[in-house]
């Protein structure tokens, strides 16, 4: 098969996505390989339309086969927020501790803090659109800790386990995370 085109300009979730995908012997290319591209608006009412939005321009732009994930915080105590507005919880251009701290505060006194993340990743190539899910349970703690990942990683302990992402090892987070699941759907996809 031709190369993949990773759609996103995140350098964390590219790091992710690489580290899964390279293995397989898939060559891999990045948004930065074309340079002219734009940032597409996430402005769709779910995760599946803004994947899919992403996907389709890179496809459309490259030619290239392309990949596109779009993930959510859902936190039951706040009725699934933030969702498909993580990114930007705490306001457009909020940075990742900014969001932390707006999560931990609107959890403030909150005993239950079961939380999970949902990743959708779509990949079109043309011809055919498809879209694979992943999700992973956990709660969300209430201290930051540990250094690794990105995002709410620090304030996230996946089910089952006494760490969070942030304190995870890269390997273990892909293993059981939200992404990795939805990309190990995909490769068992292009198996068949
Ligand atoms: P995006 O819209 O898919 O880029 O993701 C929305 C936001 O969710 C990001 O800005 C991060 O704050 C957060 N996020 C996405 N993936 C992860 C993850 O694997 N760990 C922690 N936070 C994440």
């Amino acid at each position: 098969m031709e190369a993949i085109l990773l759609a996103s300009a995140n350098p964390h979730k590219i790091e992710e996505l690489w580290q899964i995908l390279e293995p397989f012997g898939i060559e891999l290319k990045s948004t930065h390989d074309f340079p002219g591209g734009k940032d597409v608006e996430e402005n769709q009412p779910g995760l599946e339309g803004n994947a899919l939005k992403k996907a389709r321009y890179w496809n459309q732009f490259t030619g290239l086969p392309a990949l596109a994930d779009d993930t959510g915080l859902e936190v039951d105590a706040l009725d699934g927020a933030p969702g498909v507005y993580s990114a930007r919880y705490a306001g457009k251009d909020a940075t990742y501790e900014q969001n932390v701290a707006k999560l931990l505060r609107d959890l403030d006194g909150i005993k239950k803090r079961t939380a999970r993340f949902r990743t959708v990743i779509a990949f079109v190539d043309g011809e055919n659109e498809n879209l694979f899910e992943g999700i992973c349970e956990g709660e969300i703690i209430h201290k930051p800790k540990g250094e690794n990942g990105f995002g709410y990683d620090p304030v996230f302990r996946p089910a089952g386990y006494k760490k969070t992402f942030a304190e995870l090892s890269p390997e273990v987070k892909n293993r059981i995370s939200h992404r990795g699941r939805a990309l190990f759907k995909f490769l068992e996809f292009l198996k068949g």
